[in-house]
């Protein structure tokens, strides 16, 4: 299998609820212009807390700095893993859950801090820059590995940091368990032909910028209700638009033009952390994404600027439930 550092180097920043109006105008120019901006890495997500934007430097140029902006002082590059057909695979699973034990488990492993991304065509793996030779060495082993440069992947060769490896890989990894949230709301995970964009162009505006407005017509909607939770997510990677959202926003989109894996599967979030999990830890993703690996279970994984995010297929959601309520007893024990 190929892994590929790709040619993105990423901030992960984040506007609060009411600062949005500060940066309707830059993040208009995001979406919308694309002829108007070299940003190649676009990332929006709307969770109750705040606004998770991760973009590239060409992006973050974008970004005014106001006191409604925080930015997470490192830069972070996204690996992507390809494979290259000739493993077969017995396992149906897709995304975080195929990279669980040979990307997930070995970075955690040497404390290597990840931030995911999953979208509709892929699952980005952030590192921090300053990490990438610890990320190289523990993965070479595994992978062919391509850094790419203005368009070509360039083969990596060997890293010679087996002594950081030892120092980091004695210590045993004792990951903090933390609290869960399972909301009652489903989710589809879609994606858009650019081109389609400005058909579907009021209804994103409406949902990423006024869906905290009441509406003039309806009267008291499902999303009010206190186990349904905010969650939507945007993203324009390289020319390839993905989007997460619930069914409820789905149903102001234009049926006909987003468009679902074939099995129009329907998900459902496990949002982990009770405090904003920070930067600095690793092992979180690791910790949910093996047991997923061990039962085979699909799933997408969304980090954010305070906490993560699981999506697992609507049916799977009991047998998630459960194994998360036995790892919270076992560390308890
Ligand atoms: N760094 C965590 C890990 O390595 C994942 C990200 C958690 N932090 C966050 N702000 N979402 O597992």
């Amino acid at each position: 299998m190929d892994l590929h550092i790709l040619d993105h180097r990423l901030r992960v920043t984040c506007i609060s609820k009411n600062g949005l109006a500060n940066f309707t105008h830059a993040l208009i120019k995001l979406i919308f212009l694309r002829n108007r901006t070299r940003c190649k890495f676009f990332s929006l997500t709307e969770t109750p807390e705040n606004y998770t934007v991760v973009l590239d430097e060409e992006g973050f140029k974008e970004l005014q700095p106001s006191e409604h902006l925080q930015v997470e002082s490192s830069t972070w590059l996204p690996l992507n893993v390809v494979s290259n057909g000739n493993i077969s695979s017995s396992s149906q699973a897709v995304g975080v859950t195929k990279i669980a034990k040979s990307v997930i488990a070995p970075l955690a492993q040497q404390h290597v801090s990840v931030f995911m991304l999953s979208t509709y065509q892929t699952d980005f793996i952030l590192v921090r820059e300053k990490d990438l030779s610890v990320v190289i060495s523990t993965l070479e082993e595994e992978f062919n590995i391509y850094r790419e440069v203005e368009g070509e992947s360039v083969p990596v060769g060997c890293q010679n940091v087996s002594n950081v490896l030892q120092k980091n890989g004695k210590e045993a990894l004792h990951p903090t368990v933390h609290p869960v949230l399972i909301p009652q709301n489903q989710f589809g995970v879609m994606s858009l032909d650019p081109d389609t964009l400005p058909s579907i162009a009021t209804t994103l505006i409406d949902v990423l910028f006024y869906s905290n407005s009441p509406k003039v017509d309806s009267q008291s909607s499902p999303n009010q209700d206190l186990d349904c939770i905010k969650f939507f997510s945007f993203s324009l990677i390289d020319g390839y638009i993905s989007l997460v959202m619930d069914t409820e926003a789905q149903r102001q989109f234009p049926a006909d033009l987003l468009f679902t894996s074939s099995s129009r599967e329907l998900w459902r979030m496990v949002r982990i952390g009770g405090q904003p999990l920070g930067f600095d830890e690793c092992g979180i993703v690791a910790q949910i994404s093996q047991p997923l690996a061990d039962g085979d279970i699909s799933a997408y994984y969304i980090s954010t600027f305070s906490f993560d995010h699981a999506l697992v297929p609507e049916e799977d959601i009991v047998s998630v439930t459960d194994m998360l309520h036995q790892q919270r007893k076992d560390a308890a024990t």
